[in-house]
């Protein structure tokens, strides 16, 4: 018996991921995979609750699988499917929307950023849409959910509710923990450091896409936002972009935040940002050379994603048949 805890998490392909999500989430998918059972999940179902061009959400969700394995997640050792192609999930989320209150919804800042954000479609997908993410992480029975600090907030529903299903109807779900890595968890905006790096907002050049070739990357770099100041430190609070460079270096190349700073003691801006664009052009060359050719082999992307959701599947239906005897449904036959 495999006596691993379990992790689940997932990212939207409501966009390409950036070296945000790299950063911030599949590096660190990557590290525990050794020390978990993992499944990770491209959530497409998620992505619909904005509206999404139907070709493009098609080749952004087989690019991202394509990504997960060449940032280093091994198929054979991780789960790696799409959630649309586990109908559990939908099936699920229905049934825990039955069990999440309207107020709970209400109070979600995610949902109210988002349709201050969108207010021509705030639709009751948006609203429910963190009893879906309670329905991806309980149907796996999962320990820990990886997320960044901008999830923490779903995580602790997701544990309300699996808290109060338990409560009628005794050990159904396991109370999963959110999970925040200490470090390289906060990619900012290059051109807005205040701003999470984020896939939705490209246009002014912020945003660093795993795909982008050396010269996008190190135009980015180039024309990063920094301060008036001329000195490499690391201060959080009055030199965001400057600290958000340092992070990026760091997460880059392993060095300390000491080291950049007596690396670039004396020097000025310029030779910073071209060093951390050439470190981060040399992180993700392998990253997106191994993408690309694994995009080219389609049958072998089609055998990863088809094994994935089988083995999701097995997982997520022994739930939803608990939750559904549970609940007094006559069982199929
Ligand atoms: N809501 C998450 C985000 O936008 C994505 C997500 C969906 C997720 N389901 C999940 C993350 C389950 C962790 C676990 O980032």
């Amino acid at each position: 018996m495999d006596q691993k805890k379990r992790i689940f998490s997932g990212i939207q392909p409501s966009g390409d991921l950036t070296l945000g999500s790299y950063m911030g989430a599949i590096k660190n998918w990557v590290e525990l995979s050794g020390g978990y059972e993992c499944f990770y999940c491209i959530v497409d179902l998620h992505a619909i609750t904005a509206r999404q061009v139907p070709a493009e959400l098609r080749k952004r969700t087989l690019s991202q699988i394509a990504q997960y394995i060449a940032c280093g997640l091994d198929p054979d050792n991780n789960t790696l499917f799409i959630q649309s192609h586990v109908p559990a999930h939908a099936e699920l989320a229905w049934v825990l929307e039955c069990y999440t209150m309207f107020g709970e919804l209400s109070r979600m800042t995610q949902f109210k950023d988002k349709s201050s954000k969108n207010a021509d479609n705030i639709n009751a997908g948006l609203f429910t849409y963190p009893a879906l993410m309670a329905a991806d992480i309980l149907l796996y029975q999962t320990d820990l959910v990886p997320i960044g600090d901008d999830q923490k907030q779903h995580v602790e529903l997701t544990r309300d509710i699996a808290q109060r299903f338990n409560a009628v109807y005794g050990d159904v779900f396991k109370v999963p923990e959110h999970f925040i890595p200490k470090i390289g968890a906060r990619i900012m905006s290059l051109q807005v450091p205040e701003n999470k790096m984020s896939k939705s907002d490209a246009a002014a050049g912020g945003c660093v896409y795993l795909m982008d070739s050396p010269d996008v990357i190190m135009k980015a770099f180039k024309r990063a936002v920094t301060d008036s100041d001329t000195v490499v430190r690391y201060d959080p609070e009055s030199k965001k972009g400057i600290s958000n460079l340092m992070t990026i270096y760091s997460a880059a190349t392993g060095k300390s935040f000491a080291e950049i700073e007596n690396a670039f003691a004396g020097k000025g801006y310029g030779d910073f940002k071209t060093a951390v664009g050439e470190s981060v052009v040399e992180l993700l060359r392998p990253i997106r050379e191994r993408a690309e050719t694994l995009l080219k082999n389609k049958d072998y992307l089609t055998e990863v994603y088809k094994k994935g959701a089988d083995r999701a599947a097995r997982t997520a239906a022994g739930t939803l048949r608990k939750v559904y005897k549970k609940l007094g449904f006559v069982e199929r036959q």
